[in-house]
């Protein structure tokens, strides 16, 4: 992760590949409040958990989390609670926010924080949250107080938080609970989360609407995966497309990458197609069939569980498009409040 800047730490996990190291393990909370909130947890960027105020109960994402809920009756007990009292500390900032701004009806906040262990022991956290699709406030963890993203966030600080009792509860927080979670989801989850599974790759030719040679790998575990085209053994930059990696329904992964090609150049020169993932031992390598033939391609299948995901996404995209329109932002969110409805059936 220390390969993002501030802003694309927010959009990890749609835009920072980071082939991370066995030993490091994150746990990470998206908050998202307009009139509803809705809450998911992500163990090493896979969610876990999720909670929407409308149902008000938090819904195990991942087989040893479900084991969590049946071992430990007391703990998920108390962690709803936790998620009520988070409701609550998010109404309260919605409320503060729409006072300052002279706002009347709900305006959409984000809240994104978690925290990391590595294997060395050394730990960090973060907790950032965006007002209307802009950076707003974050934590320093250091010092144990707000930065204000902007000047209306600064006003907003000294009504919100004038004795910093928000900050210090949230730096307390990601410095001991945080990470005190982490470890407990780790040992749980750990045959899961450190599972390898291999990629299957193929390559697929497309004529329309123009040339061109797609690469999908599928299947595969843990997220992270480098996938390129060679020409005759050097990589390829131009007229090449990297798509995001996507979840699949059983908690493997897909992603793709699209080669715009003539089809005499495919004739001329090897195209091929390499990956690269922790759980192979060495790159594995698909040359593009000279003939033409194809092979399937899996579509991917959009569950409830990732249409909830797109939907923060799509909020936190807002959040990162923060130069465009006014308009265009209204659309945004409204599309992400459909992806969450779409998330409760
Ligand atoms: C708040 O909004 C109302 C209605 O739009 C307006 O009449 C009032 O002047 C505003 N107050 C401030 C302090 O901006
Ligand atoms: C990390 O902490 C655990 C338990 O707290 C300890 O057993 C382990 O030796 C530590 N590892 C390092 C590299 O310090
Ligand atoms: C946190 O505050 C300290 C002291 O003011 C500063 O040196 C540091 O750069 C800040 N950290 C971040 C991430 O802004």
């Amino acid at each position: 992760m220390e390969n993002c800047s501030a802003v694309l730490k927010l959009l990890l996990i749609i835009t920072c590949v980071h082939l991370s190291s066995s030993g490091r393990h994150s746990l990470q909370y998206l908050y998202t409040a307009a009139g509803r909130f809705i809450a998911v947890s992500l163990v090493d960027e896979e969610q876990v958990v999720s909670y929407d105020s409308k149902i008000g109960k938090m819904i195990p994402r991942t087989e040893w989390m479900k084991k969590i809920e049946d071992d430990d009756p007391l703990y998920w007990k108390s962690e709803t609670q936790h998620m009520t009292d988070q409701h609550e500390r998010i109404r309260v900032f919605v409320h503060r926010a729409k006072q300052i701004f002279n706002h009347t009806k709900d305006h959409i906040v984000l809240k994104m924080y978690g925290c990391e262990l590595d294997d060395d022991n050394t730990t960090g956290g973060y907790d950032q949250y965006s007002y209307d699709g802009e950076d707003f406030i974050n934590l320093n963890l250091t010092t144990g107080t707000w930065t204000a993203d902007n000047d209306k966030a600064k006003s907003f600080i000294n009504d919100w938080d004038p004795k910093g009792t928000e900050a210090k509860h949230w730096k307390d927080f990601l410095e001991t609970n945080c990470i005190d979670q982490l470890k407990k989801f780790v040992s749980q989850g750990r045959e899961s989360l450190e599972r390898k599974v291999v990629p299957e790759v193929s390559v697929l030719h497309k004529h329309y609407p123009s040339p061109e040679v797609v690469c999908h790998a599928t299947g595969f575990f843990p997220k992270a995966l480098n996938i390129t085209w060679q020409k005759d053994g050097e990589d390829v930059h131009e007229d090449v497309e990297l798509r995001e990696t996507l979840p699949n329904q059983d908690e493997s992964f897909q992603k793709r990458i699209i080669l715009k090609v003539p089809a005499e150049e495919l004739q001329k020169h090897t195209y091929t197609c390499v990956v690269q993932h922790s759980s192979l031992e060495k790159e594995l390598v698909r040359e593009v069939p000279k003939g033409g033939r194809s092979a399937g391609v899996r579509i991917a299948i959009i569950t409830p569980v990732v249409a909830a995901l797109i939907g923060l996404f799509a909020g936190i995209v807002v959040w990162k498009n923060k130069n465009s329109g006014e308009r265009r932002k209204e659309a945004d969110v409204k599309f992400s409040e459909n992806r969450f409805t779409l998330s409760n059936s």
